[in-house]
């Protein structure tokens, strides 16, 4: 009774987020019932494919999965190609035809969802098709997913949202941030709510400061053609990092509905401050890799990747300060930071607590200083959540040392966890968006982006590059903490 119904078509079939997410995400719902026998893919891309060719592409990307021949030949019969050309109002009339006939076949009662897994350039033509040629059904249910980038500055934002809208209505759009999508990413919530010993500490009472890094050891290996159009702030700070933040801020939410957490997460946002061009300044530190040998392997500069150019001023690396301004999270600072080509691929979040009032054990140590309790979620590559405590260390005296709570969910259980478009691919067939991002979300933190993206227009980054790859970025980002008395926890 698991069994979803539905026809997929993706716009963008032939590239490269099909290969790699979609077709496999699809596998697996397809392997564990949810995709059965009322499913069908259409894939539209230019290129000239055959169906059979098509279908050999399906295969080839499940290789990972390592798929029984059979059910892997059987799930890719239920895939379509049509060469489409998007500006062409004629292609979407094939579409349709195409469209009525699967839905007659596999018995889809008219329920669509439609993946935008191409060029944002393109998005609003599509979707301006998908109402005239009149692909939209009036019997089952319509949803659009949308990849990022969902704009490149709040303006082209709004007229993209704008342009969407008049196809789709709010509900009917899911707006992709697979990185809410992400076992630990969800499980924010449930360690925050779930536990009265963490909920009852989580503010500006007891948090020194929060801190989020998605570090990434690889460079932008071949995406620069896009890379050198959005940079670390676009690609990763106005999306995942902004995303991060606000389930970390929020309030608790009525109950655990889409619309209840929308609710919590639209309010947070409209409390972060955003910054004046000067405060973007001094808030954010941006970065671009250079070159570095590292086991042996030379590591060149991001300036000369192929598609960047010589004298590009694209950052690599951001770090910077965030503040929510309301009642719980006034004065403290929420430090983020993120970067290619940094000393390891790690995703986590620490929670730096204040101090006790006073270090009572002070004569019996050689620091004056307490080590602060850190609560950590560790969100990849290893899942789970650790707590430094202080405790006594053995022996005479009362010197104090910190101890780790940790609790790692085992590779086992880790390798079974859907993977994120998995998760997300599911919630838009149940029709469930409180993983997927409001318009009224991603219009404040465009807003919050935009300014520093200005703040760095008005002058060319003279020092670029300035950290070496297999760093953790530039040695202003440790200044940064270092004005608020902080210091990242991560420093591997
Ligand atoms: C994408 C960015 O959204 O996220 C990439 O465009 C980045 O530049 C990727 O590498 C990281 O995702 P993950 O899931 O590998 O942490």
């Amino acid at each position: 009774q698991n069994e979803k119904v539905a026809l997929f078509i993706i716009f963008g079939g032939s590239g490269d987020l099909a290969r790699r997410k979609l077709y496999p995400s699809l596998f697996r719902l397809y392997q564990k019932g949810y995709l059965k026998d009322h499913f069908a893919v259409v894939g539209t891309a230019r290129r000239p494919w055959t169906n059979e060719y098509y279908h050999n592409i399906i295969k080839e990307s499940l290789a990972d999965l390592k798929p029984d021949d059979a059910q892997a030949t059987a799930f890719a019969d239920h895939f379509y190609y049509q060469s489409h050309d998007v500006t062409n109002t004629e292609h979407y009339v094939v579409l349709r035809d195409l469209a009525a006939k699967l839905d007659q076949k596999y018995q889809l009662n008219g329920n669509r969802i439609y993946y935008m897994a191409m060029s944002p350039r393109f998005f609003g033509v599509i979707v301006g098709h998908l109402k005239s040629e009149q692909i939209l059904t009036d019997a089952g249910f319509n949803r659009l997913i949308i990849e990022k980038p969902f704009g490149h500055d709040f303006q082209s934002a709004k007229e993209l949202n704008s342009e969407i809208r008049t196809s789709f209505s709010e509900d009917q759009i899911y707006r992709i941030d697979h990185y809410l999508g992400k076992e630990m990413v969800q499980n924010i919530s449930a360690i925050r709510f779930g536990n009265n010993i963490i909920e009852s500490l989580w503010n500006n009472r007891y948090i020194d400061n929060i801190q989020i890094t998605l570090s990434e050891s690889l460079g932008v290996e071949e995406r620069a053609g896009y890379y050198e159009t959005a940079g670390a702030m676009r690609d990763m700070v106005q999306n995942h990092i902004s995303q991060i933040a606000t389930l970390l801020a929020m309030e608790p939410p009525v109950s655990f509905s889409a619309e209840d957490i929308r609710n919590e997460k639209i309010k947070v946002l409209r409390s972060l401050h955003i910054d004046t061009i000067e405060e973007a300044k001094r808030n954010f530190v941006r970065g671009q890799y250079g070159a570095a040998t590292i086991d042996g392997q030379q590591l060149d500069n991001y300036r000369d990747a192929d598609q960047v150019a010589t004298d590009s001023n694209t950052e690599t690396f951001v770090a910077g300060k965030m503040e929510f301004e309301n009642f719980r999270w006034s004065g403290v600072p929420f430090f983020v930071r993120t970067g290619k080509r940094l000393a390891q691929k790690a995703t986590r979040v620490d929670i730096v607590f204040k101090q006790v009032p006073q270090n009572i054990f002070k004569a019996a140590s050689d620091n004056d200083e307490l080590a602060p309790n850190v609560l950590t979620i560790y969100i990849e590559p290893t899942e789970g959540f650790g707590l430094r405590a202080n405790a006594k260390q053995i022996g005479q005296g009362y010197a104090t040392r910190p101890v780790d709570l940790d609790f790692r969910h085992s590779a086992r259980a880790t390798a079974n966890s859907p993977e994120a478009y998995e998760r997300l691919l599911l919630d838009a067939l149940n029709g469930d968006s409180t993983n997927f991002t409001h318009w009224d979300e991603l219009a404040q933190t465009w807003r919050f982006a935009d300014v520093i993206e200005q703040a760095w227009a008005q002058e060319p980054a003279a020092d670029f590059p300035n950290y070496v790859s297999g760093s953790m970025g530039p040695k202003a980002a440790d200044e940064l903490l270092a004005r608020d008395g902080a210091k990242w926890v991560f420093d591997p």
